[in-house]
């Protein structure tokens, strides 16, 4: 793919490392200038260091944040808007899925973790950069789901346990969380009709998750990640999803899609389509992120 992205600001979230980097390094080397924003500043040096280094440019820039923490995601935006009236695109790839938390961890705003960091605060970052996507028009928010919620056909969002008060597993605080990204994806899109600004889903498979990230795992679960791995695509080869999502033109009004690969696009399941539910899950989220 060689798109002339010179002019184009993007924000990658999670860029630090796997899919994130790999598309940090393929936007920045067709001349994007690419905001990082990573939540540990090491890991986010480092990577920053390394994106510059093989994209060959120095139009890149690391903001820190923490996707779990709602003042966190509201410095790392006004950081952002601080240095640019432009944003074009922004990718929202950072998720947790440590699937070794066994009980749920609250965070600072009284939420459960998992369901913060891959869906209120983002539904957040998304709200606090709207303005500025809007006056950028044409521009595209990206958000991220994954190809896993095939195994869960008749899942929904469980208003009742949406901080996992009740019963708690990382499983499925994650696919709930997925869930309520792709049915966001479908709401947000209808919501900014007629603005310019476009919001399409990738639905991320099998894709490799490098060794060092794995470490502290318990031996089962290596033993998982080893077997998956004989089988799945490389960050790079995703990330050109992101890539096509982002760049291409003939998707300037493209919007509410749902995406495996570039040109290909999937069905969610049945529930995902439900408005009604899609608006009661804007509502309570809006709520939880107080942005009402
Ligand atoms: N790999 C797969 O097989 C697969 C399958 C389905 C969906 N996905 C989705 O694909 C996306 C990218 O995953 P990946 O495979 O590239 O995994 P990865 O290499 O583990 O990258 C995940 C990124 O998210 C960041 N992150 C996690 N929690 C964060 C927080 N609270 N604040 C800020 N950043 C945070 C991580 O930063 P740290 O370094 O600080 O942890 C890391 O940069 C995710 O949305 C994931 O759910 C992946």
């Amino acid at each position: 793919m060689n798109y002339n992205l010179a002019n184009k600001t993007i924000i990658v979230t999670g860029a630090n490392s796997g899919i994130g980097k790999a598309a940090s390094i393929q936007l920045a080397g067709l001349g994007a200038h690419v905001v990082m924003m990573c939540r540990s500043k090491e890991r986010g040096e480092q990577a920053l260091q390394d994106v510059k280094s093989a994209a060959k440019s120095d139009k890149i820039e690391l903001i820190l944040v923490d996707m779990s923490s709602q003042e966190a995601v509201r410095k790392a935006v006004r950081e952002f808007l601080s240095r640019h009236s432009k944003l074009d695109v922004v990718i929202h790839n950072a998720a947790n899925f440590d699937h070794t938390q066994k009980k749920p961890v609250i965070t600072e705003d009284g939420l459960e973790n998992v369901f913060a960091t891959n869906h209120v605060n983002i539904f957040l970052m998304t709200e606090l950069l709207l303005d500025t996507l809007k006056q950028s028009a044409p521009s595209r928010i990206i958000t991220v789901a994954s190809k896993g919620l095939i195994t869960y056909p008749f899942l929904d969002i469980d208003f009742n346990n949406l901080a996992g008060e009740k019963k708690f597993s990382m499983q499925h605080a994650y696919y709930q969380a997925k869930q309520a990204q792709v049915m966001y994806t479908f709401d947000l899109a209808e919501r900014l009709k007629g603005t310019g600004v476009t919001v399409n889903c990738v639905r991320v498979g099998n894709v490799a998750i490098p060794d060092t990230r794995l470490e502290h795992l318990p031996k089962f679960l290596l033993k998982m990640y080893e077997m998956k791995r004989k089988f799945a695509l490389t960050p790079e080869k995703m990330a050109e999803t992101y890539m096509w999502l982002a760049a291409d033109p003939s998707l300037d009004d493209v919007t509410g899609g749902y995406w495996d690969a570039p040109n290909t696009p999937v069905k969610a399941n049945k529930n995902a389509y439900n408005r009604e539910t899609q608006k009661r899950l804007w509502n309570e989220t809006a709520k939880l992120a107080h942005v009402v």
